[in-house]
């Protein structure tokens, strides 16, 4: 019987969503990225190489697997075909690709403006990738932006940009910015539908028929619930909405037809960019994390900011987007740590409470309580079972489990496919 499952990022991106997607996918058919853009950075280990993905979804190395871009995407044609030339470059030239003509395309005035409105904000800045993420989103509710089936009509995408423009251009003089000339874009974007054009499609009419075919699905989440526009930790998230709650609306499926959602969390807490963070903290210990697990942003490079593990935004998580298993990354990190942390409550003004508050102002005030929980010395980088993972690191996971309600479906030891152990099977 066909599956659809998604990976979601249970925190604040970064989970290890790249490596499960590309594991789980040596059993799947598909694989689809239906939201964001390249704002993700998504890690795998192809021969041994680090490979960082960005638009492209995590099956694309696999040639059996039929790979989607689909309608919530926002797609910026530079990057996208340079992202497309470095597979080639890896001698990967035989993929299978699909893109959805309602996709938007980042233009590079939203770029340029993503980085005005960030300094604009001051103190107050997102810590935005600067890719155009937000612009791009921001046109495409506004019902001005331009999609990727637009490139493909000449007309319609003179119509499109010069509408597009004519605003835009208003609002960079103001802000006494660079103006763009439509001349010089509308022969760039009309080669570029040239280029994009063998892979543009329906995807919803594709994806479908592969539902009907009874195909195992894998839906590549991109960033973490917790910089979801609807449910993260606003205004310190992303345009869109990571969670799998989006998936359907952002890939034209029914949303009766999921089946699965493998919350991929790391064995601690990391954020890139502006926003409260409860259990950041900064020490010898969490510069040992940062070093230990390279935690360094795959699209930015910024040092990742480092807290203990959080099973509210966990919980948050599994009301907000529902999670039917958790895949724990990064557990080898942890060891050589004489005590770990995880956060089982928030107190606010006195209170103790287990939800995350929607009001920004209560977040940033919230006082995690730990549960202090005895570390292990040794190193389980080849622990290939969970029988043989030390005491007290089987004790932490059950521990996530408890607090959670949420069993684990795998967790991994390393970034390499073979250091995953998978504790129940996805695709059966
Ligand atoms: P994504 O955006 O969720 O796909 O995650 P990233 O690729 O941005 O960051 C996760 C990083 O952790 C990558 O460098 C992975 O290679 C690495 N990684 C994934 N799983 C493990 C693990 O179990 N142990 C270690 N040490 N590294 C891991
Ligand atoms: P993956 O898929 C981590 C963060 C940025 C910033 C905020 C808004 O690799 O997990 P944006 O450029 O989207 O407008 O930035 O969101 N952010 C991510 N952080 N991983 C990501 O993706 C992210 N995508 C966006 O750092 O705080
Ligand atoms: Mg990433």
């Amino acid at each position: 019987m066909g599956k659809l499952v998604v990976v979601v990022g249970t925190q604040w991106g970064d989970e290890g969503k790249g490596k499960v997607t590309d594991f789980l996918a040596t059993q799947a058919d598909v694989v689809v990225r239906s939201q964001g853009g390249n704002n993700a950075g998504h890690t795998i280990l192809f021969n041994h190489q680090k490979f960082a993905l960005h638009f492209l979804p995590s099956g694309i190395l696999n040639p059996k697997i039929t790979n989607y871009m689909t309608n919530g995407m926002v797609i910026e044609p530079k990057s996208f075909f340079q992202e497309l030339e470095g597979l080639n470059k890896l001698g990967i030239t035989n993929y299978q690709l699909h893109i959805s003509d309602r996709a938007h395309v980042i233009m590079p005035y939203h770029i340029a403006l993503d980085g005005i409105l960030e300094n604009l904000k001051g103190s107050e800045a997102v810590g935005t990738t600067k890719k155009g993420i937000g612009p791009a989103y921001t046109d495409k509710v506004s019902r001005s932006g331009i999609r990727i089936g637009d490139l493909l009509h000449p007309d319609m995408l003179k119509q499109r940009l010069l509408a597009n423009l004519n605003f835009t251009n208003r609002l960079l003089s103001a802000l006494g910015e660079k103006m763009y000339e439509f001349d010089e874009l509308y022969p760039i974007y009309l080669d570029y539908g040239k280029k994009i054009a063998p892979y543009v499609c329906d995807t919803s009419l594709l994806l479908n028929q592969e539902i009907e075919a009874g195909k195992r699905i894998l839906f590549e989440g991109a960033q973490g619930v917790m910089l979801c526009i609807e449910q993260g930790t606003y205004p310190y998230v992303t345009s869109s909405s990571p969670s799998a709650a989006s998936v359907p609306l952002n890939a034209g499926i029914s949303p009766m037809a999921l089946t699965d959602v493998v919350g991929v969390t790391k064995a601690y807490s990391t954020r890139v960019g502006g926003g409260a963070f409860p259990t950041e903290f900064e020490d010898d210990i969490s510069r040992q994390i940062r070093e230990v697990g390279h935690e360094y942003g795959t699209t930015t490079g910024r040092p990742r900011r480092i807290g203990w593990l959080d099973t509210i935004v966990l919980k948050h998580t599994k009301r907000v987007s529902g999670l039917t298993g958790l895949a724990i990354m990064l557990l080898d990190v942890l060891s050589g740590l004489e005590t770990l942390k995880i956060c089982t409550h928030y107190e606010l003004d006195g209170k103790v409470i287990e939800y995350v508050p929607g009001n920004y102002a209560d977040f940033i005030r919230v006082n995690p309580i730990y549960q202090e929980l005895p570390g292990w010395n040794e190193d389980i980088t080849g622990v290939q079972s969970f029988d043989e993972l030390p005491k007290n690191a089987k004790n932490y996971l059950r521990t996530i489990e408890k607090l959670t309600g949420v069993p684990i479906t795998l967790f991994s030891v390393g970034p390499d496919r073979t250091q995953t152990v998978v504790l129940k099977q996805i695709f059966e």
